[in-house]
């Protein structure tokens, strides 16, 4: 197969609608087998539980064209555990680990062409999401799901890529004490819209959201989680109830263990602490690892040692080992590459 005529290079994160999607449904207590269709739009009755009550979940991850040339996708275990955590906390139907990993396996055969080349630094990103669809009026979950699963080539999350970021203590909270924090429910990223246009809207990249019921500890952003580096190398990042699980966090901090022979540390880390770190980064599916340059409190800056140039070291090794993972250029840890093509 060929490559479809895109601009690898310059590709942002945006949706370019490919061939093929997953679909499956739920109805009367069962999964159906799903297929893989062309239509990119749905039609669901106007009082569909996700549009009424917000009921959907969804995921992400991505698919890269290794050095010796094979299509891979990392950890998509994980990415099914996770909506699994997801459907049992919104109370929808389980979508069950082996579809999963057939679906994504299917929709990246069937859009192969759309995997970005090697060294491209652009990705396949692929987006399983589920939601309620039937009619729902009473405040209760629907009855009948859908699955989808979809792909969409992506650059960089953040404009300028590897270049640091400067981003702002929010006002708002992104999710509750005892809340949905943990999962990847929809309802938390409409609950941090007003707080990224704010941000947007001061010259700001992104939110740090501080824990909602102190606001003395560190939560994540929107879309990422935070690591932070010790002035003496120890890679530290937040442990809380109401931060998303991230895969690329979690798999980081064994890159810095067992690659990078670094010491790790997952626990409360305190706003206070922040001034004192050397390196600050974001790490998700969508941001990889962007580093933040400068963190603003309200008018008071907190300017990381790393500067606004370039990536601090220490981030940068991390960075280097997980793409080397992904694209096939350092061994990964047994399972974390699931080899498609
Ligand atoms: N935190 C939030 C709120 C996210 O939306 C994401 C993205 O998925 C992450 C963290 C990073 O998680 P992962 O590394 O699994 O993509
Ligand atoms: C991801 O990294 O996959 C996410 O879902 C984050 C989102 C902000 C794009």
């Amino acid at each position: 197969m060929m490559n479809k005529n895109i601009d690898w290079q310059n590709l942002g994160f945006s949706y370019i609608q490919t061939d093929k999607r997953f679909v499956a449904n739920y109805k009367n207590g069962t999964w159906d087998n799903g297929s893989l269709i062309d239509d990119a739009n749905i039609v669901m009755n106007e009082c569909a539980g996700v549009l009424q009550y917000a009921q959907t979940c969804f995921e992400g991850l991505k698919a890269y064209t290794t050095k010796d040339g094979h299509i891979v996708t990392f950890r998509p275990d994980l990415n099914a555990d996770r909506l699994i955590s997801s459907c049992k906390r919104l109370e929808m139907p389980v979508f069950p680990k082996d579809k999963f990993i057939d679906a994504v396996t299917q929709v990246v055969t069937a859009n192969a062409d759309y995997v970005p080349p090697y060294g491209s630094g652009a990705t396949l990103y692929l987006r399983p999401f589920m939601f309620g669809i039937n009619s729902v009026i009473g405040v209760k979950p629907a009855d009948e799901y859908q699955f989808r699963l979809f792909a969409t080539p992506v650059g960089p999350y953040f404009k300028g890529g590897a270049k640091p970021i400067t981003i702002k203590v929010s006002d708002f909270d992104r999710a509750a004490p005892h809340g949905t924090g943990n999962i990847k429910a929809g309802a938390n990223y409409a609950m941090s819209l007003h707080a990224i246009v704010t941000a947007h809207n001061e010259g700001f990249d992104e939110n740090m959201y501080l824990d909602p019921a102190t606001r003395t500890k560190v939560e994540e952003t929107g879309g990422a989680n935070f690591l932070f580096i010790t002035k003496d190398n120890k890679v530290v990042t937040p442990k809380s109830d109401s931060i998303l699980p991230s895969i690329t966090r979690r798999s980081l901090m064994v890159v810095a263990k067992d690659y990078l022979g670094l010491e790790v540390e997952e626990r409360e880390v305190l706003f206070e602490e922040v001034k004192d770190f050397a390196e600050c980064g974001l790490c998700g599916t969508a941001a990889v690892i962007s580093p933040v340059g400068k963190i603003v409190d309200h008018g008071k800056e907190i300017c990381l040692p790393s500067g606004m140039d370039d990536m601090g070291p220490i981030t940068k090794k991390l960075y280097d080992t997980l793409k080397g993972i992904q694209l096939g250029e350092i061994e990964a840890p047994e399972g974390w590459i699931h080899r498609i093509k």
